[in-house]
């Protein structure tokens, strides 16, 4: 495979001759940790309205230290890295702190710290009597556990996991201030905050440039089965200058085609225990007429129904970066040759006009009343 040299006035591609694999010529990288070019390096975005740049796809870890193993996710971030990925997406509660910890260690050993962008969350509690806690205190303890699980100073993205309804919002927020102000994270964003819970909370952010940290970003689930976020978190996130960053951009996995036909594949989330009743919602007549309809505009094109979905969610006005999930490297690499595809208009209009959410008074269209 190529690799690239980086040398002032541009970067060339092509066998890597022997020489060069010292630190002098391939600059502050050791020779293992030199990205190879594939032939098509992963584009980067702004995450909303900031300066930050990430790749147009991120990697989520929600089964790292659970169903995805020290090896899987070894193989899994490298292969992310060498396509171009940098933002990676965790969570304090994904396999109760070990995702963050495999990732901790990964960095640096496999791939350089500064080559990602690390997106954790805190907010989410595993006690039964209180799902969310949004204070203050517990916020930033949450994230100096992180930092302490991921071996490292700062993060880089840091996002309320949910919204609390029983902490003030101006408490909550205050610790995303907090956080940037103290160089723990660089940038901050919310996750599972409907429409008007982001508008308030973007725009108590934006009130007060130079002591809040404007909202980069809002992480919900986004997909050619779920496109609930267009009625009111879209709209707010485009007039706030919000990025988002849409979770489960497969489906879960059922935007595949892999269920089609009532298929239980065995290694599959619908034959596991513990996952099927995540995919089950999107097991029912209406997701099939979108799968299959995603299946018709993918032979056409001659790609995967991955694919399309994927490249559909990602090319959405509004949308920073979706966040895919893989059980291993194959299922990524997969997921990652969608950066050659961009649907044609028509494609597009087609799988729109098939999934298209019901939008009702008042959110959206009048017209009819
Ligand atoms: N903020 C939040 O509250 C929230 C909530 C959920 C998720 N997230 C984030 O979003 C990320 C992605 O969520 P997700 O895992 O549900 O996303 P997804 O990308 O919609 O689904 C991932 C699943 O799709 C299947 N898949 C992927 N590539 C495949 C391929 N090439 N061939 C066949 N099947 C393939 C795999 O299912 P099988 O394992 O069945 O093969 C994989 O586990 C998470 O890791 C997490 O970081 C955030």
């Amino acid at each position: 495979m190529p690799l690239a040299v980086f040398v002032p006035g541009g970067h060339r591609t092509g066998p890597l001759p022997a020489r060069c694999l010292g630190k002098s010529v391939v600059r502050g990288y050791p020779h293992h940790q030199v990205r190879p070019v594939i032939s098509a390096f992963m584009e980067q975005r702004h995450l909303g309205r900031t300066g930050l740049r990430v790749s147009r796809i991120g990697l989520g870890t929600l089964t790292w230290g659970r169903d995805t193993d020290e090896h899987d996710a070894a193989d899994l971030l490298r292969t992310f890295w060498e396509a171009g990925g940098n933002l990676v997406d965790t969570a304090d509660v994904y396999g109760d702190g070990e995702a963050e910890y495999l990732l901790g260690q990964l960095m640096d050993g496999l791939v350089p710290r500064r080559d990602l962008v690390i997106s954790t969350k805190a907010g989410s509690v595993a006690d039964p009597d209180r799902r969310v806690d949004g204070s203050r205190g517990h916020l930033l303890s949450a994230l100096d556990a992180s930092l302490a699980r991921l071996g490292t100073d700062h993060v880089d993205v840091w996002h309320l996991h949910s919204y609390d309804p029983a902490t003030p919002l101006e408490e909550t927020l205050q610790a995303l201030d907090i956080a940037v102000a103290s160089g723990r994270a660089r940038y901050a964003g919310v996750a599972g905050f409907c429409g008007w819970q982001l508008a308030r909370a973007a725009t108590w952010q934006l009130a007060a440039p130079g002591s809040r940290a404007r909202l980069a970003s809002t992480q919900m689930e986004y997909s050619l089965l779920q496109r609930g976020v267009e009625r009111e978190v879209l709209p707010a996130a485009l007039d706030t200058g919000v990025g988002l960053l849409p979770s489960s951009p497969l489906g879960r996995g059922v935007l595949t085609g892999k269920y089609r036909g009532d298929a239980v594949p065995p290694d599959s989330r619908r034959a596991s225990g513990h996952m099927a009743a995540f995919v089950e919602p999107y097991l029912d007549d209406t997701a099939s007429r979108i799968v299959d309809a995603v299946t018709t505009a993918a032979d056409g094109l001659a790609v995967t129904a991955l694919q399309v979905a994927l490249a559909w969610v990602r090319d959405r006005p509004g949308v920073t970066a979706p966040v895919v999930g893989a059980r291993n490297a194959q299922q990524l690499t997969a997921a990652l040759s969608v950066e050659a595809l961009t649907l044609p208009d028509e494609i597009c209009r087609a799988l729109d006009d098939v999934s298209a959410p019901v939008h009702r008074y008042p959110d959206h269209d009048w017209s009819t009343l």
